[in-house]
């Protein structure tokens, strides 16, 4: 990494992609690398708080408590940008993502390369998140220098993206720490930023289709056994026409029938690898059941929702669901 490569790493999150900071060629290749939309910004990743200061300025005390409370761990708060980062971490904004992961690896490789470092996911642009270094080597071998291989990553979701330059920190993406974890210490539950059509999305990486595997994603929504009726229905059709199909969360069933609730941190951990799962399998139809999208299933919800092809709501009217190839189903 001190001679300009690319070296990615386990985190508490999903793997990282990693480049010294104060290599600019090394920074640019990340983009190259991942085909990556040059307006899209990396999260800066710091072992100490002395780094924090060597990267962000103006630093607010409601970001301090933060990082008190929440690093090492899945936050990476937007803060004013030091004018010693090079413009090229955060695409030419006056900003910078910075947090502090929590994972032994990439602490012990931060302190060697002896500067902070600049990750994003250790993907290609547009692939479902690695959480291997298995998935690493299937979208980036031949490409980096290296992987740190620390085993499956825990947390599995990224880290949330925390606006702190405004007037009240805002989520700019739902991730490993939720809304409420965040309200219990700022006092007050911070806004979601929604994308406002016309108007340029507070986060580039936003605007984006994300996540997205090679099957097409049925994300389906509705009350819990319509919505496990809806997804066995359509997974027992897709297999009865030879279309490959995989059913990526079925709710469980207690002895009464009853619906057990899964753990969303399961679900969380689980997610990507089930995605990258199908593809390898050659699976055509992923069919996904939406969780509650409260603590880390928010993060789990707005994953689902990205790499979705279509959402069928069930529970409501009759909806129609398209059959790639063949014909519709009524629901
Ligand atoms: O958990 C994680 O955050 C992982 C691990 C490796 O730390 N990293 C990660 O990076 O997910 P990436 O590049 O895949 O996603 C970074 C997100 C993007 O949505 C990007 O637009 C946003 O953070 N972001 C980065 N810098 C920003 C900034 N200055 N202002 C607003 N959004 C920013
Ligand atoms: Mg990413």
């Amino acid at each position: 990494m001190r001679s300009g490569g690319l070296v990615a790493f386990p985190t508490e999150t999903v793997y990282g992609l990693g480049a010294a900071v104060d290599r600019p060629e090394a920074l640019q290749r990340i983009f190259t690398v991942k085909g990556r939309p040059a307006d899209n910004p990396l999260i800066v990743h710091i072992a100490s708080m002395d780094q924090l200061y060597q990267v962000a300025v103006a630093v607010p005390g409601s970001a301090l408590r933060l990082a008190e409370r929440f690093w090492p761990g899945p936050l990476s708060l937007v803060l004013p940008r030091a004018p010693e980062v090079p413009a090229l971490v955060s695409a030419g904004l006056s900003t910078v993502a910075v947090r502090m992961p929590d994972h032994p690896a990439a602490m012990a490789l931060i302190e060697a390369a002896g500067v902070p470092v600049a990750a994003p996911s250790a993907n290609l642009s547009g692939r479902p998140s690695p959480t291997t270094a298995r998935h690493v080597l299937e979208d980036l071998a031949g490409k980096i220098e290296a992987v740190l291989d620390g085993g499956p990553c825990v947390v599995g979701v990224e880290s949330t993206v925390l606006d702190m330059t405004g007037p009240e920190p805002v989520i700019l993406r739902p991730g490993g720490v939720s809304r409420e974890d965040l309200a219990a210490t700022l006092g007050f539950a911070p806004c979601v930023a929604r994308p406002v059509a016309g108007q340029a999305p507070l986060s580039p990486g936003m605007k984006y289709r994300h996540y997205s595997p090679r099957g097409r994603l049925i994300l389906i929504t509705g009350p819990p056994n319509r919505r496990r009726h809806l997804a066995r229905r359509l997974l027992r059709y897709y297999l009865s026409r030879g279309v490959p199909a995989a059913h990526i969360n079925p709710a469980r069933c207690g002895p009464a029938g009853e619906e057990i609730a899964e753990n969303p941190m399961v679900l969380a951990r689980r997610l990507y690898a089930e995605l990258r799962r199908c593809d390898l399998a050659g699976i055509r139809v992923i069919l996904a059941e939406e969780i509650p999208a409260c603590g880390i299933g928010a993060a789990v919800m707005n994953r689902l929702r990205k790499a979705a092809a279509r959402v069928v709501r069930v529970g409501g009217q009759a909806s129609r669901v398209p059959v790639i190839g063949l014909n519709t189903v009524r629901v």
